[in-house]
């Protein structure tokens, strides 16, 4: 059987970079990787992420929820299970605790409902180890504005909103510390790669 890895963090906290180096160094290590992101990571799934992400349209957080799940479970049909049972390093840039984060705390949707919704998508399974790059919005912010992209719908939301988010990444860290690692997304790109590097073998090789 496969692991899956998540990755999780506030806007800018630079985890793409980091899945990345983790899928260079774990294919050194001859293990099989596939790289992944939600919402996306199947045709459908990146059509429902540019109407969730692009625009200014506005979901509420139901609808926003819904539409993440009905990604989600797509994508755990077609792409994560599958690669698990191959044995394959799935990397998946956000998961379940970015739902938790951005519909629950940032938009109010109650945990029970997210919980629900979860037991939909993948039977209420969560990743093995989820590493959280945990960073001060007020930087995180600044470093997403340098992008050049069009997925800006929740950074244009004020400071509190990334402030709840970052505090419940760091709750679900304290509540499950056995899934959970948080790294401090201000070092610099190579001491926050050693220390993924070092949970991932610590917990997962
Ligand atoms: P991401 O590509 O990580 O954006 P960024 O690199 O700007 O952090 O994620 C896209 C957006 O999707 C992000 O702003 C958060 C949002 N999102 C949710 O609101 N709920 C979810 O369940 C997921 C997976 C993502």
């Amino acid at each position: 059987m496969g692991r899956l890895i998540s990755f999780e963090g506030g806007d800018g906290a630079g985890k793409s970079t980091q899945i990345a180096l983790l899928a260079t160094w774990l294919r050194e290590q001859g293990r099989e990787v596939v790289q992944t992101r939600e919402p996306g990571g199947t045709p459908e799934g990146e059509a429902v992420r540019n109407l969730l992400v692009s625009g200014a349209k506005h979901w509420d957080g139901v609808a926003e929820a819904l539409l993440v799940t009905a990604a989600r479970r797509h994508h755990w049909r077609q792409v994560i299970e599958p690669a698990m049972k191959a044995g394959r390093f799935v990397l998946c840039d956000r998961f379940s605790d970015s739902t938790r984060a951005y519909q629950g705390a940032g938009r109010g949707v109650p945990r029970q409902v997210l919980d629900q919704l979860l037991e939909l998508a993948t039977g209420g399974v969560l990743p093995d180890l989820t590493i959280i790059l945990d960073i001060d919005p007020q930087l995180g912010l600044r470093r997403a504005a340098r992008r050049q992209d069009s997925e800006n719908r929740f950074e244009r939301e004020a400071i509190e909103f990334h402030q709840r988010l970052r505090d419940e990444f760091l709750s679900i860290a304290a509540a499950e510390p056995v899934r959970c690692v948080v790294i401090d997304a201000s070092l610099g790109i190579d001491a926050i790669a050693e220390q993924i590097r070092s949970v991932v073998k610590e917990r997962l090789l």
